[in-house]
């Protein structure tokens, strides 16, 4: 894989709070047009990981590459800029409407009405939601699958290159996920976005990434195809396996 493929790279990675590590020795790169998917359980550094490619958070030892530069030697804002993040709590505002919670991004970037106006009215078609429905309702008028629905569609809004996802299908039951996954694997693929995704979900970790990388206790343990993955002798990746019949 050559370097100006790679937009994301993990250098021997740590991360410490407290004198408690959280990370431990990541080493990860995610080429251009990929999703990788991020999955193990509950607690073991997924959200910390992701938080390090946009610098909400430092890392103590080694450093995070994006677009080839370490995300310490540029400003955080202007790296956010370029980053769609899709957070696991959802992180839509209340007291907006969902046409103001999609269009936030372009209002910080100064964006002009119209156009502003125009762009949401595209994404929330795409995410599948009426415009003429949809947009006025504030996020306790929409069920949970149509909010998760709008934070997708706000990371995709100021159309960066890269998506950050922390679990954006969570708690959903699984006919509304699967519909959602297959129509977020369908946009990806049709924008064409590097992507990487958050889960502890084995069976939308092999439906959507390009490649897995399964964390244990703030480590890696496993990165590859979800082919290699399928056929991994790992006991972490059996008991994944396991819990699917695929
Ligand atoms: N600011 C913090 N201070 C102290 N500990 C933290 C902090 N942030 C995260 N942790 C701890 O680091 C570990 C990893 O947290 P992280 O949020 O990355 O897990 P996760 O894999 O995303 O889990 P989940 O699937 O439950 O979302 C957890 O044990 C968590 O309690
Ligand atoms: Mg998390």
């Amino acid at each position: 894989m050559s370097e100006s493929r790679t937009i994301v790279s993990f250098r021997d990675v740590a991360f410490e709070v407290a004198g408690v590590r959280i990370l431990e020795g990541v080493n990860l790169s995610v080429a251009r047009g990929e999703t990788l998917v991020l999955l193990g359980e509950s607690g073991c550094g997924k959200t910390t990981t992701l938080k390090l490619i946009n610098r909400l958070i430092e890392p103590t030892e080694g450093e995070v590459l994006v677009n080839g530069g370490s995300t310490m030697a540029v400003d955080a804002v202007e790296l956010r800029r370029g980053i769609g993040y899709v957070l696991q709590e959802g992180g839509l505002f209340p007291h907006m409407t969902a046409a103001e919670n999609v269009g936030l991004p372009l209002r910080l970037a100064g964006r002009d009405r119209a156009l502003i106006e125009g762009r949401v009215a595209e994404m929330l078609e795409l995410v599948g939601l009426d415009p003429e429905r949809f947009a006025a309702r504030f996020p306790h008028e929409l069920s949970g699958g149509q909010r998760q629905r709008l934070g997708v569609a706000r990371a995709l809004v100021a159309d960066p290159d890269l998506l950050l996802l922390d679990e954006p299908f969570g708690a959903l039951d699984a006919l509304t996920r699967a519909a959602l996954q297959q129509e977020f694997a369908r946009i990806v693929r049709e924008l064409g976005k590097t992507v990487v995704f958050v889960t502890h979900d084995l069976h939308e970790a092999m439906l959507l990434g390009s490649r897995i990388a399964l964390m244990d206790k703030g480590r890696v343990v496993f990165l590859g195809t979800p082919e290699e993955f399928a056929a991994s002798p790992l006991p972490l990746a059996r008991a994944y396996l396991e819990t699917v019949a695929l």
